[in-house]
């Protein structure tokens, strides 16, 4: 068992303790993520940007999605690891259970799945078979072909009202956790304080009860591009591990994300 639990990080958010996350995919760099205080680590479908140079995560499949897991599990075999459902593999019952199965049995310890009320009946019936699921809402990649780009999500009433909606709803299907991603600071914090299971945000402003960051972004390895929401950690600590524990000290003192780095 992880030394880090949903039960733990349900009660961080009920003392008010911020949550301090990060993507890995691979067993060195979960590693020492783990050694400078990452609370937890999502295997994310991002994999197909960062490790793979496509420009969406839709290519992304199950093989890859498996094979990744199985290296950050190797490498942190005590920390409570998160895997990415890729696009398209949690479409029917018998694929959602069996793709998440294998996720499961190669080290995750939760699966994410992005979308909004149409996934109730897939969060009920993941958890009721002991598979505990983190919903994601907000911006979601995987749909980048519907949504037209990467843009920023409920910043009309109506949408901000929907997104509350849909995440209410989500908790209430049995979701163990809500990342938040690309939405404006305003609505990460009404979505956060209307639920009891903690939200991790991503570009939702510093009210969410957890940040996460796409490790590469962090560590500012594509040079020619940064997003808002994200910072360099790297140039500030100046060494790998620095970077690390210093993003987890500015999560949990409240120093990052500033306001410089929220959408309003
Ligand atoms: O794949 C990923 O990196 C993610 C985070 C952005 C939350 O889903
Ligand atoms: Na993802």
């Amino acid at each position: 068992m992880a030394t880090m639990t949903i039960s733990a990080l349900q009660k961080m958010k009920q003392q008010g303790q911020k949550i301090a996350s990060l993507t890995a995919y691979d067993a060195s760099f979960a590693k020492l993520m783990t050694t400078e205080g990452v609370d937890f680590m999502l295997v994310g479908d991002s994999l197909g940007n960062v490790m793979q140079g496509l420009d969406s995560t839709v290519p992304v499949t199950m093989e890859h999605m498996v094979y990744h897991t199985t290296l950050v599990r190797r490498g942190a075999p005590d920390a409570f690891v998160m895997a990415d459902m890729p696009f398209m593999s949690y479409s029917t019952p018998s694929q959602t259970y069996d793709n998440a199965a294998q996720l499961m049995q190669a080290g995750a310890n939760m699966v994410k799945l992005e979308g909004g009320s149409w996934l109730i009946d897939t969060i009920k019936g993941l958890t009721t078979r002991g598979v505990p699921v983190c919903a994601h809402l907000g911006l979601l990649p995987q749909s980048v072909n519907v949504l037209g780009g990467y843009k920023v999500q409920g910043k009309q009433q109506q949408q901000a009202d929907d997104t509350l909606e849909q995440a209410l709803a989500l908790e209430q299907a049995g979701a163990q956790l809500l990342v938040l991603e690309c939405v404006p600071a305003a609505l990460g914090k009404r979505i956060s304080e209307a639920l009891t299971i903690p939200t991790i945000g991503i570009g939702a402003g510093p009210d969410t009860d957890g940040q996460i960051l796409v490790m590469h972004d962090m560590l500012g390895i594509n040079s020619d591009y940064l997003p808002k929401f994200a910072k360099n950690f790297l140039a500030e600590s100046g060494s790998l591990a620095g970077a690390f524990s210093t993003y987890v000290e500015q999560v949990r003192d409240g120093a990052f994300p500033g306001p410089e780095h929220c959408y309003k």
